[in-house]
């Protein structure tokens, strides 16, 4: 035996050749079973692997064994056990590179191989770490590579000895060994920690589960339930004991058909899944609606192995749905109510703006009848004249005869026309514009005439309308006599009001303009406005516009609007044309 620095060199001997006895074969096999303990025991891996370290410490006097790891991310060796090791001395070791000249455990993890070295202080291997050998007199250091399942070095596992010296065949079993129960210590690690985690979901899922507000059933293949949540007792009234078990047939409402359920059964065999709505029956018996989805899950095979329904009682929602409607149908109801009273109104409001305009109606009677009833009183006078110079032959009758039938059928024809007018339309019919307005002209001309306006008509012939036509021409007559009451009150020279109507698309424009003046700007939006008026109390009611807007809008879908042109007014109606 020979002392060199502080090491002694252990001589003379081939240790490696020495065989391994019964007891040392005895000694690693406790070394395993103390381990194998600690990992089914309440496992804490430093722990572990400190109680491996020193075990082996144990097997080899003089020396100390150390566990390093490869940074998976700095690739650099790392200490993660060395319990007899001084802090300084990890310290020094921490964040070594593998590699040739790394000492032991950084050729280990380098060659991913065991690296005996008999004399650290000489060995190339250790020139990295020479200085660290003399400081800690670590005269020699043997490791061996920790694998992972592709046989890769991740770390080591390392005795090094105060004195130099090789290992003995024990001495490698030894460390073969501690390399791969360090390997199964940190793979248990790791597994715990998946299965904690795991563990942790499964509980926060149960958890879920149990205290969701849907019903969860889950049953085997058979379709026997073998796990359901409160919810599902609480819905259904039934005690977890009376559920589990049992087919969920014992919910079946008895509403559905066997065809429901075959084509439910059908689906889940053909998609592996079923949605819809379903009628189930409580404890109590009182059946309910629910929205059901259910999944068959497959095991590894691919044969169903359990069908999972997740249930949502709808029947709330239901009522709600139900009473939904009926607002619907009262507030349907109500609508109508209203829109037949509305429509009740607005005819009355009509016959009443109809029968204001009645006096106005009269004096266009008047002056309409006035020049026919004057002519018919000459033709009578010159009669009495002509018999008195015996001139009446019959040539003479039949002459006079025919005038003054020819103005007693106007005046007829005149009366017809505003009997016409006052009669209010019960229903829409199709009718032709033109005749439309050459019925206003007839009942208003002599008026307009006897005040000097020059009234002028243009409607081209085959425009046909549908809709309430005696209403229509109430809303001629309104406009018209708006025009005119405006040249009248203006005392305008040259008087004209027209009237004209052209198609574009699907649309008719009827356009009355009147050089009355026109409207002041600033009441410009209010002439619609029901009773609002300029005139003089007793001239004006201030409804023509309303109603005449209420019949355009309302009553035949159309639209109504007034502007000013360069001498007056100029109020336009768009109505849909019929299609022919
Ligand atoms: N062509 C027009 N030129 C100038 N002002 C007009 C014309 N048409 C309507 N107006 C103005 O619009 C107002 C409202 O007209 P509307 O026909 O609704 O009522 P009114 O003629 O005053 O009364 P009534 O109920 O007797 O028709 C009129 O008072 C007048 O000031
Ligand atoms: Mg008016």
């Amino acid at each position: 035996m020979q002392n060199i620095g502080g090491c002694t060199l252990l001589e003379g001997q081939n240790v490696e050749e020495v065989s391994i006895s019964p007891e040392q074969f005895g000694e690693l096999l406790k070394i395993q079973q103390v381990v194998l303990d600690l990992i089914t025991g309440d496992f804490n891996k430093y722990e572990a692997l400190s109680k491996l370290c020193m075990l082996a410490e144990a097997m080899l006097p003089n020396s100390i064994a150390s566990i390093m790891l490869v940074d998976p991310k700095t690739k650099l060796l790392n200490v993660i056990s060395a319990p007899s090791v001084p802090q300084v001395g990890i310290d020094a070791l921490q964040n070594l590179k593998p590699g040739p000249n790394a000492g032991s455990c950084g050729n280990a993890v380098f060659r991913n191989e065991p690296i005996f070295v008999k004399d650290t202080f000489t060995d190339e291997k250790w020139r990295d770490l020479r200085q660290l050998a003399y400081d800690f007199n670590l005269c020699a250091c043997w490791s061996m590579p920790i694998r992972d399942k592709n046989s890769k070095a991740y770390g080591s596992f390392a005795l090094s000895s105060f004195e130099h010296r090789s290992p003995s065949s024990f001495h490698k079993l030894l460390l073969e060994i501690g390399a791969s129960l360090v390997g199964i210590i940190l793979k248990h690690e790791q597994q715990t920690a998946i299965i904690t985690e795991k563990q942790a979901g499964l509980e926060l899922a149960y958890t879920a589960i149990e205290n969701a507000t849907e019903a969860f059933i889950i049953t085997d293949a058979d379709n026997k339930i073998i796990m359901l949540n409160n919810a599902t007792e609480q819905i259904f009234g039934f005690d977890r004991k009376h559920i589990l078990g049992k087919n969920p047939k014992i919910f079946a409402s008895g509403i559905h058909d066997l065809i429901f359920y075959e084509d439910m059964w059908e689906m889940i065999r053909d998609t592996k899944s079923w949605s819809g709505e379903i009628w189930n029956k409580r404890a109590s018996g009182e059946i309910f609606p629910q929205q059901m989805s259910i999944k068959a899950i497959s095991d590894n095979n691919g044969n169903i192995s359990n069908y999972v329904a997740v249930m949502t009682d709808v029947s709330r929602y239901k009522e709600a749905e139900r009473q939904l409607e009926e607002i619907n149908k009262n507030l349907e109801n109500i609508i109508k109510d209203e829109i037949a009273k509305n429509r009740a109104k607005d005819a009355l409001l009509i016959k009443q703006s109809r029968q204001a305009a009645m006096g106005e109606m009269i004096a266009n009677i008047a002056h309409q009848w006035r020049q026919p009833l004057n002519s018919l009183a000459l033709t009578i006078q010159d009669e009495k004249v002509a018999w008195e110079y015996g001139e009446v032959d019959k040539k003479y009758v039949d002459e006079m005869v025919k005038t003054s039938m020819g103005l007693i059928n106007y005046m007829s024809k005149t009366i017809d026309d505003f009997r016409t007018f006052f009669r209010p339309d019960s229903e829409k019919t199709d009718f032709n514009l033109q005749n439309v307005v050459a019925t206003v002209k007839n009942l208003i001309s002599a008026n307009l005439d006897s005040n000097g306006i020059d009234f002028i008509a243009n409607i081209p012939e085959n425009i046909i309308l549908h809709g309430y036509k005696n209403e229509l021409m109430q809303v001629l007559l309104n406009i018209i006599n708006n025009a005119k009451d405006a040249i009248v009150e203006n005392s305008i020279e040259k008087p004209i009001i027209e009237i004209l109507a052209y198609e574009r698309d699907e649309n008719c424009f009827i356009v009355i303009k009147d050089n009355g003046g026109g409207i002041a700007n600033d009441i410009m939006d209010k002439i619609f406005d029901p009773y609002f008026t300029t005139k003089e109390q007793g001239k004006g009611t201030g409804i023509g516009l309303y109603m005449s807007k209420t019949i355009i809008e309302d009553n035949m879908q159309g639209n109504i609007y007034a502007e000013n042109i360069k001498d007056g007014a100029m109020f336009t109606i768009v109505l849909k044309k019929q299609s022919a």
